[in-house]
C-alpha cells in the first residue's frame, strides 16, 4: 500500500461514500413507509373522524395550536390531549364548550367556536384517533 493518499483515493471516498450513504437513506425511507399503515391506524379512519379533521381545518384551530409538533406555538399541542384529558371525549367537548375563560390575568383564552353537538363529537372522536398514532413518542414535550 503507498504511503501517500492520492487523489483517486480521496476521489473514491467520496463517491464511496455518497454511494454508502445514499442506499442507507433509501433503506431507511423504504423501512419508514412500511410502517406507516400500522403506525397510523388508518383502518380506523371512520367518517366521523374525517370530518372532525374537516372542522379542525375550517376553523383554523392549528392557527393557535400544534398538532404532533406541526402547527402554532400558541396554545397547547393536541395530539395528546385526549390521553392528558384522562381518555374522555366528554372532558374535550366541555372544555371547548366552556370557553371562553376570561378575566385571569395573563392567561391566554380560547375563543368560542359555537360547535354544535354533533360537531363537537366529530372533533373529540378526530383527536382520540390522533392520540392513538404510533409518533415514537414524538413530540417529546408533553404540552407544546
Ligand atoms: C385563537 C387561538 C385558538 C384557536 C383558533 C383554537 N384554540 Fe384551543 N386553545 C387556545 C388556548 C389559548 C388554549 C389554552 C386555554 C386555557 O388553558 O384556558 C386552548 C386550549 C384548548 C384545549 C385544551 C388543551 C389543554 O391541554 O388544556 C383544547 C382541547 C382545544 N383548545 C381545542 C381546540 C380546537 C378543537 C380548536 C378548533 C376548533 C381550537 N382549540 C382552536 C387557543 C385557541
Amino acid at each position: 500500500m503507498s504511503e501517500v493518499f492520492t487523489k483517486s483515493m480521496a476521489r473514491n471516498i467520496y463517491y464511496g461514500g455518497s454511494v454508502f450513504f445514499f442506499l442507507l437513506f433509501l433503506a431507511l425511507t423504504f423501512d419508514t413507509s412500511n410502517a406507516f399503515p400500522e403506525r397510523d391506524h388508518r383502518e380506523n379512519i371512520t367518517p366521523q373522524v374525517a370530518q372532525g379533521k374537516a372542522i379542525w381545518e375550517e376553523n383554523d384551530c392549528i392557527g393557535c395550536h400544534t398538532l404532533l409538533g406541526e402547527g402554532a406555538y400558541y396554545a397547547p399541542e393536541l395530539g395528546n390531549v385526549y390521553k392528558r384529558f384522562g381518555n374522555n371525549k366528554e372532558a374535550i367537548k366541555g372544555f371547548i364548550k366552556s370557553r371562553p375563560v376570561n378575566g385571569i390575568p395573563g392567561r391566554r383564552s380560547m375563543p368560542q367556536f359555537n360547535l354544535t353537538e354533533e360537531e363537537l363529537d366529530a372533533i373529540a372522536e378526530f383527536l382520540k384517533w390522533t392520540s392513538e398514532i404510533n409518533t415514537a413518542n414524538w413530540p417529546p414535550n408533553i404540552q407544546g
